[in-house]
This record gives C-alpha cells, structure tokens and sequence, in this order.
C-alpha cells in the first residue's frame, strides 16, 4: 500500500502524508514511542529500547500487519501499526492496534487520520476485529477510539505496572463488517 487517501484535514498543519514505514523510519518511530513512556502513557516500559529491537519490529510489520508513519516536511509526526494478537488458543482475523503521535503534534487531528487509515488497511488486509488496551486514564485514547467507531469492552483491574503502580487497563475493539461475513 502506497499513500492513503484519507478523508479528514488536519487544521492547524498542511495535510500529513500517510505511507508504510520503512527501515530508516525506526529511530524516529523509537522516539516518539520513547515520549509516551516519559508520559506514563505507554504499555511497554522496556519496548524498541535497541536499534536492532527497532530496525527488526519494522521489518516484520509488512502485508498483513501494516506499520503506517504521518509524515510531513520530511518530519514523522505519529505511526500506527497492526501486530498478531498474543492470546492462547491464537484467533486467526484479529489484530492489535498501537498509535503514538510525536508529542508536539498531538491535538491536530493526526491521530485520526492515521486510525482511518489504519481502519482501512485493517479492512483490505482481512482481519475481522482490531484489538487495543491502554491505561484508564489515557482520555486521548478513549476520546479518539469514541471517535473512529471502537466500542470499550470493559477495563482489567490493577492489571499493568506503570509508572510506580499498578494501573487499571481499558480494553476498546474496533469490528470490520465487510470481513465478519
Ligand atoms: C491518543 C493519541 C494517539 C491521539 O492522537 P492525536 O493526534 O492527539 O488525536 P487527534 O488530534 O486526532 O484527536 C482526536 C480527538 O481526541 C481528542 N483529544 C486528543 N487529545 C485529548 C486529550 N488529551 N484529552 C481529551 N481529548 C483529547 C481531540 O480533541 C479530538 O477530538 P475533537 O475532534 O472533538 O477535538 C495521542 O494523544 C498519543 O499519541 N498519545 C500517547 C500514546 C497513546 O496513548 N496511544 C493510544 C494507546 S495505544
């Protein structure tokens, strides 16, 4: 997949470009991932620590599992990715969602063109459900979920360490119709 065409503007910034991250993307995907750990909103703590860590997890994000970057004036200002989900027995048809926005661009609407565009991608790729959890009190990610069509599923209790405790989890997923028939 080449460029996505995406129907929403972003205000304050000239449209972002959106494309399928490569290899020398990894840095700057590390480092906006790198800013939500410093803001108690990654899930991850130890994620993309090494250059090999990162350069590998781009590479392996291809076809059906599409890491997408917004680009704009040579600058990567978020990425959105779709990975297998790791539960027992393995559900083939549903994947789980990551999107980080670069701290200074986030509130610009980026996040919702990179979840469209990653809705579509979802869609032509095949799955039939996208999964994603963050902390309780992340609201942006609540607020962009309500937006982009997610419904909450409920929230896990005390279930990750961050941030010096443990934190209550929201679990949000987003249905595809076409590809549940
Ligand atoms: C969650 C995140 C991806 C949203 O991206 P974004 O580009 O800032 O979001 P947008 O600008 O597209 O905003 C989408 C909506 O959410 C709202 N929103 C954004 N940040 C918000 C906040 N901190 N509190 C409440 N609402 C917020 C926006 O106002 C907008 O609604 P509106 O159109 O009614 O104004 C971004 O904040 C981020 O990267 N957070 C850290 C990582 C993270 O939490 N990822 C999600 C879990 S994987």
């Amino acid at each position: 997949m080449d460029t996505i065409p995406t129907p929403f503007r972003v205000d304050s910034l000239p449209q972002p470009r959106i494309r399928n991250a490569e290899k020398r993307d990894a840095a700057e995907i590390a480092q906006i991932y790198h800013q939500a750990t410093q803001d108690g909103l990654a899930t991850f703590e130890s994620f993309l620590a090494s250059p090999d860590e990162r350069e590998r997890w781009v590479e392996e994000h291809r076809g059906r599992f599409p890491l997408l970057v917004a680009e704009w004036s040579g600058r990567l200002l978020g990425w959105a990715s779709l990975s297998p989900y790791p539960i027992r027995p393995h559900i083939d048809g549903v994947v789980e969602m990551l999107i980080y926005i670069d701290r200074d661009f986030r509130r610009h609407g980026v996040g919702r063109e990179l979840m469209r565009a990653l809705q579509v991608a979802a869609r032509e790729s095949g799955h039939r459900k996208i999964i994603g959890r963050f902390v309780v009190h992340n609201d942006a990610g609540r607020t962009l979920c309500r937006q982009t069509g997610w419904r909450e599923v409920g929230v896990h209790l005390k279930h990750m360490y961050l941030d010096g405790r443990w934190q209550d989890m929201v679990i949000v997923e987003y249905l595809i119709p076409e590809n549940l028939k």
